[in-house]
Formats: C-alpha cells, sequence, structure tokens
C-alpha cells in the first residue's frame, strides 16, 4: 500500500476541476497501472493498489437509474476491501419526504471513513453535501467523507469524463499533444459530453467538432469555456454534414438521446433528431482508417446511434472503455480514500479565492460642481447613486432603479429619475437620498450587485466628498432575495434541500451558481 499523507484525501469530486490537470493526469497514470496488474492478473501488484480497510464505507447512493456506473464503482469498493453498502431511495426515508441532506447526515456517522457516489437529478447535489455534511462530522469528530458525483441532472459526470480520457489516451499511445475529436449526438441534455469542456484540457491543441442539430445543441456556455480553453470548435448539424466536408476526427464520442429529460415538444420530433446523429452503412468508407467510436453506453437497443452492426468491427472503441470504468474508479476511490497520492508532485487544484474588490474608489473632481438635487432642492448631506444603468434603455434603467429601492428597502425621503448623462448624452439612472447615511459594507455589495458600475456618490455641505464605482462581486451569498433560476438545482427551493444560494462572478461577467453552475445575467438572481 501506498501510504503517506496527500492532497487527495477526502476530496469531493463534483465537477471535472476539482482535479487539476496535473491530478488527473496523475489518476490516469495510477489507472493505467491498475489495469495492467488486473489484466496480468497479478496480485501481489494490486494489493499495493488496495485500501484494505474494513472501518471505511463506500455508500452508493444513486437516487437515478444506473448500470455502469453503479456496477463499476461496487467492483472497484469491492477491489478496495472496503464496506460496501447501498443505499437506493425506494423503501427508504425519502418516502417519507426526508431531504437528501438529512439522509447523507445521518449515513455518514455509521461509519470512521465514508465516501458517497452520488447520482441524482438534483444538480449540484455533491458540492452542497460536500459542505452541509462536513460541518456534521466535524461536529461528530469524524474525518470529513468525500463526495464522489456519479451524474447530476444535466449538468456534469466527472467518473465518466475520466474513464473516457483514459481512453483517448490508449488511443493516442499516451501522447497528449494533440486531439482531433468529434462529438455526436445529443449535446443539449447529456452530461457526459458537458464534462469534456474540463476534461479535454489534458491535451495542448484540441479540435472539437460538435454534431448535432440545433434542437440538440450544446449549450452555450459550455462552448464558451472550451473555446476560453483554447479550443478550436466547429459546428455540424449532421453527420451526413460532417462527411461532406474534409477534415474529418479519428476519434468520435456518440451519445443517445436523453428522452427522460426532454420535454414533449423535443419529443415529438426524436425520430427526425435521432437520424441526423445516427451513423449509417453508406458512411463507412469516409470514414478514416485508425478511427474509434465511443459512447458512455446505454445504446438504445432499438434506436441506437452507434447501430449493431458496428460492434464487430474495429471502430467499436466502447467495449474498451466500458471496462476501463472499473480501473479508473479504483484509482478514483484510492485517492480520495487517501492511499494513493504520496508521489504526487505535479500541481494541485487550487481553491477558488474572492477578494473583496467591488468598490473602487474615484477620484473627487474639484472643479465640477455636482448638482445632484431631491426634485429642486440640490442634495447638500447624503448620498446620491449615480449612474445606473448607464447606456441602457429607460426601461431597463426604471427596472434597475425599481430593484435597488425594493431590494435595499428605499422608502425614505428620496427622489430618483433617468436623465441623460452630461458626459455623452447616454441615458443613466440617478437616486438621491438627502440626509441619508446608513449603507454598511453588505447593502453597498449588494447594490454592486445588483447596478453593476453604477457610482456611490458621499456628498457634504454640497459638495461630493468620496465617490465610488462598484462592480460585481466576486461572490455574493447569504442574502435572502437571490435564487438560483434552475429547478433542477440543489438550491432551488422546491427541492426543500434548504441550501443557502450562492452565486461566483464569472468570466463573461454573469453570475454562476456554486452548486448547479448555470450562469444568470447579473438581473436573474434577484
Ligand atoms: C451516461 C449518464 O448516465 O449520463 N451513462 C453512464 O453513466 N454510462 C450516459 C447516458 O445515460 O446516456
Amino acid at each position: 500500500m501506498e501510504s503517506g499523507k496527500n492532497v487527495f484525501a477526502g476530496r469531493t469530486i463534483h465537477v471535472v476541476r476539482d482535479l487539476s490537470v496535473d491530478e488527473q493526469v496523475y489518476l490516469y497514470e495510477k489507472s493505467r497501472l491498475i489495469k495492467e496488474a488486473f489484466l496480468a492478473g497479478d496480485r501481489r501488484e494490486m494489493d499495493r493498489f488496495r485500501l484494505s480497510d474494513q472501518d471505511l464505507c463506500v455508500y452508493l447512493a444513486f437516487l437515478e437509474d444506473s448500470t455502469r456506473t453503479k456496477e463499476s464503482f461496487r467492483n472497484a469498493a469491492k477491489f478496495h476491501n472496503v464496506k460496501v453498502n447501498d443505499f437506493t431511495s425506494a423503501g427508504s426515508s425519502f418516502n417519507k419526504n426526508e431531504s437528501v441532506t438529512d439522509t447523507m447526515k445521518m449515513l455518514a456517522g455509521y461509519s470512521t471513513r465514508s465516501i458517497f457516489v452520488v447520482r441524482s437529478r438534483m444538480e449540484g447535489v455533491c458540492r452542497w453535501l460536500e459542505r452541509a455534511v462536513s460541518d456534521h462530522t466535524k461536529k461528530l469528530g469524524l474525518p470529513r467523507p468525500a463526495f464522489i458525483n456519479g451524474g447530476d441532472g444535466r449538468h456534469e459526470h466527472p467518473t465518466q469524463e475520466f474513464l473516457d480520457e483514459f481512453s483517448f489516451l490508449e488511443q493516442m499511445n499516451w501522447d497528449r499533444s494533440h486531439l482531433h475529436i468529434a462529438l455526436v449526438g445529443d449535446l443539449f441534455h447529456g452530461r457526459t459530453v458537458h464534462s469534456k469542456a474540463d476534461g479535454l484540457r489534458i491535451f495542448q491543441k484540441v479540435e472539437v467538432d460538435l454534431i448535432a442539430p440545433p434542437e440538440l445543441a450544446m449549450p452555450p456556455y459550455y462552448v464558451d469555456q472550451m473555446q476560453r480553453a483554447g479550443f478550436s470548435v466547429r459546428f455540424f448539424p449532421s453527420i451526413q454534414a460532417y462527411l461532406d466536408q474534409k477534415h474529418v476526427a479519428k476519434v468520435w464520442y456518440f451519445t443517445r438521446l436523453q428522452l427522460e429529460r426532454m420535454g414533449d415538444q423535443l419529443l415529438e420530433k426524436a425520430d427526425k433528431l435521432r437520424s441526423a446523429v445516427t451513423f449509417d452503412r453508406t458512411y463507412m468508407d469516409r470514414v478514416l482508417e485508425g478511427t474509434s467510436f465511443y459512447h458512455p453506453l446505454p445504446r438504445h437497443s432499438a434506436t441506437p446511434t452507434i447501430p449493431a452492426f458496428l460492434d464487430r468491427t474495429p471502430l467499436n472503441g466502447w467495449d474498451r472503455q466500458s471496462m476501463n470504468g472499473l480501473f479508473t474508479r479504483i484509482a478514483e476511490l484510492g485517492l480520495v480514500g487517501g492511499n494513493l497520492g504520496a508521489d504526487f508532485a505535479g500541481e494541485s487544484r487550487k481553491a477558488p479565492e474572492f477578494p473583496d474588490d467591488f468598490v473602487e474608489e474615484v477620484g473627487v473632481s474639484e472643479s465640477r460642481k455636482p448638482n445632484y438635487k431631491i426634485g429642486i432642492k440640490p442634495v447638500d448631506n447624503g448620498v446620491v447613486i449615480d449612474h445606473i444603468g448607464k447606456g441602457k434603455s429607460p426601461e431597463e434603467i426604471w427596472e434597475h432603479i425599481d430593484k435597488i429601492r425594493s431590494i435595499l428597502d428605499l422608502n425614505v425621503l428620496s427622489s430618483h429619475g433617468v436623465y441623460y448623462s452630461a458626459t455623452d448624452g447616454a441615458s443613466k439612472g440617478i437616486i438621491s437620498l438627502p440626509d441619508f447615511a446608513r449603507f454598511d459594507d453588505r447593502q453597498i455589495k449588494m447594490l454592486g450587485a445588483i447596478a453593476p458600475g453604477c457610482t456611490f456618490n458621499m456628498i457634504a455641505n454640497g459638495a461630493v466628498k468620496e465617490k465610488y464605482r462598484l462592480r460585481m462581486p466576486r461572490r455574493v451569498y447569504d442574502l435572502d432575495q437571490i435564487s438560483c433560476k434552475n429547478e433542477d438545482c440543489v438550491s432551488h427551493w422546491e427541492q426543500h434541500e434548504h441550501v443557502v444560494p450562492e452565486f461566483h462572478r464569472s468570466a463573461e461577467n454573469t453570475f454562476v451558481c456554486m452548486y448547479c453552475e448555470r450562469p444568470h445575467d447579473f438581473r436573474e438572481i434577484w
């Protein structure tokens, strides 16, 4: 057994990014050794990788159906000689409306160490449990349990991603310099293709061809993420259209249509959509020598996007791929269980930081006399919020003003309006609050989140004494008024998990839910 304190023990794997690129590569190297020992039947070598700890329990909590993910994790846990418990929602207190949070807290108290593998329709559930259950085990004096996301709604499926990347590496002979891949099928609902936006970063140069009719296209935020990571991305509405051009990939990754996640309108069109992403016999001679097809499986038995006639051709990469799930999952349990990682020498994942940078002091110009008024009377002392929604339409600016007033509860003597800016003629909103000095840091932060770009002016004796420009805070949380608009998010009130919503500012100046990672325009979170 490899021993020693390591950076992986007790870690939660909710999204692919929870492991840095170096950590992912380390996982693949260990998986490769485990696979070699397994195929050679080398028991002594295999023993080196076993956790062998009867006080450690792996809980398989699959609240949505699963075959491969669940059974490969079960076999991986048995390989490790640890306790393996199944938690099924049928026959449990879920039927008495118990929350997942309460259930997992309770289970975490039944073993000295626990690893939960969770599959759920609720998006972001592992990120939330990591926080809620760790607080609970701390009180009990137990080490924090690890949560492994076995697929959360339409969001991510990191452990499928790890086995997929391992399979691509095998095909590329472990050369990470370049990968050209075609992603085919239901790219809208498929969580395994969403995880590729991060998982493919192990390759230095990445070309991704997205093959899906518009109704099943990859959501724009994953496309953005790929482009920001430097991938070159192309779009095709069907396999036919893809093969009509010359630059065809040798790695094809198919997915099935996720019928269970579709509404009635899409379901009616399913046959037509499926035919655009189903491989046909007539395409055979246009596929390049050395190509492999992959699929996370299951294939639909009646209408597979990779038809059965391909099973016994050299294109079949999916059988080897599904077996790789065992080796990568043995390695994943070894990592978070703490017996792999002592020899890890790369860069570890950095926890995100949220320095307060939402207030920027702007110099007050002495030459220009401000003429802020309440009605027709100039403001002598108090606060003026200026540049609200500058450049937007008057309707939008009025909406900002209404939001600021109601969220900050500004029911005081004051005035507001939409005006043209004296400097450049663009529209902007102003709220004047004479004799008002009761803004605390929290309210100023809220103001930055509701009306980024506005200025906050403190007036004394008719002159602007201090002026600050506000921008979106890096992190907003613990505010009664904010909520994630994704109904499948663990933090959505309808899920009744009582999660405190939290949003992080993303690169495109939107707020991203920290649980389900759904991006929101800054106005949407209120
Ligand atoms: C995938 C999943 O559950 O997202 N299956 C799997 O884990 N192997 C893909 C799918 O269900 O289509």
